[in-house]
């Protein structure tokens, strides 16, 4: 596709970093600009639209933040790959997102323990003394760092599952063929967050990169036994969400 010239319009109200970076993100929409293609340096950009060095360190910083753009030390910025489209109608598991993709769901397993937490306990409407199955990994697709999922089962329904191997292994597949456990429907919210060290470290993104915070209650297909309670953390540059809406 020929690239369209980027025009800039120093009367509009629109702020000029603004214009260059809308311009250019259409580019990499449009696929002008493809994928691990690099773009113009800060440089570049101040002497081609006349702009100050600011205006262009600006534009890049801003698309690079969103997810358009990555940077990689000393070569200049480049085009990122798009984002990962995740519909939000169905109960579905990591694995089999990133295997309808085409990739491969990985693990990095941070924590595993029995524990007892009244908060999560209220969330699901059981008693306090409940124990659960805290899982924390980090999960990847194709190796590349995506979500940090924070799981909390319900330990009487699946005992010894503390003792599994969660690096390569399904939670919701070991859920229905060990342990005969059906997933019938989820409540799920989505919040906007931002990464903070911590998060940033582990996912290999900067602190305060926009994230997808959600929040899910799983139940069994009985759809009134919750099974679990978890939190995961998108990645925002990575992940939008995709819903179909029909007219009322
Ligand atoms: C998704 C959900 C989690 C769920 C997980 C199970 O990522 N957000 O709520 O725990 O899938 O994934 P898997 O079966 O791949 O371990």
């Amino acid at each position: 596709m020929p690239r369209k010239p980027i025009y800039i319009d120093r009367k509009s109200p629109v702020p000029i970093y603004y214009q260059l970076k809308e311009a250019l993100k259409q580019q990499i929409e449009s696929g002008a600009l493809k994928p691990h293609e690099r773009v113009p340096s800060e440089r570049e950009l101040e002497e081609r639209y006349r702009i100050s060095r600011m205006t262009a360190r600006r534009a890049l910083q801003e698309l690079e933040a969103e997810g358009y753009i990555y940077r990689a030390q000393g070569k200049g910025s480049f085009v990122a790959e798009p984002k990962i489209r995740q519909g939000l109608l169905w109960l579905t598991s990591f694995t089999e997102d990133m295997r309808e993709r085409g990739m491969r769901a990985g693990a990095r397993v941070l924590r595993v323990e029995v524990v007892r937490d009244e908060r999560v306990a209220r969330r699901l409407g059981v008693g306090p003394e409940e124990e659960f199955v805290l899982l924390q990994r980090l999960r990847t697709a194709d190796g590349e760092p995506m979500a940090l999922e924070t799981s909390y089962l319900r330990h009487s329904l699946c005992p010894g599952l503390e003792g599994l191997d969660f690096a390569d292994r399904s939670l919701y597949r070991t859920l229905q063929e060990e342990y005969g456990l059906r997933l019938g429907r989820a409540e799920q919210t989505v919040e906007a967050a931002v990464a903070n060290t911590f998060e940033a470290e582990l996912l290999g993104v900067k602190p305060g990169t926009p994230m997808l915070s959600m929040e899910r209650i799983t139940y069994l297909d009985d759809n009134r036994t919750p099974i679990e309670y978890v939190r995961s953390l998108y990645r925002g540059d990575r992940y939008k969400l995709y819903v179909e809406l029909k007219r009322r």
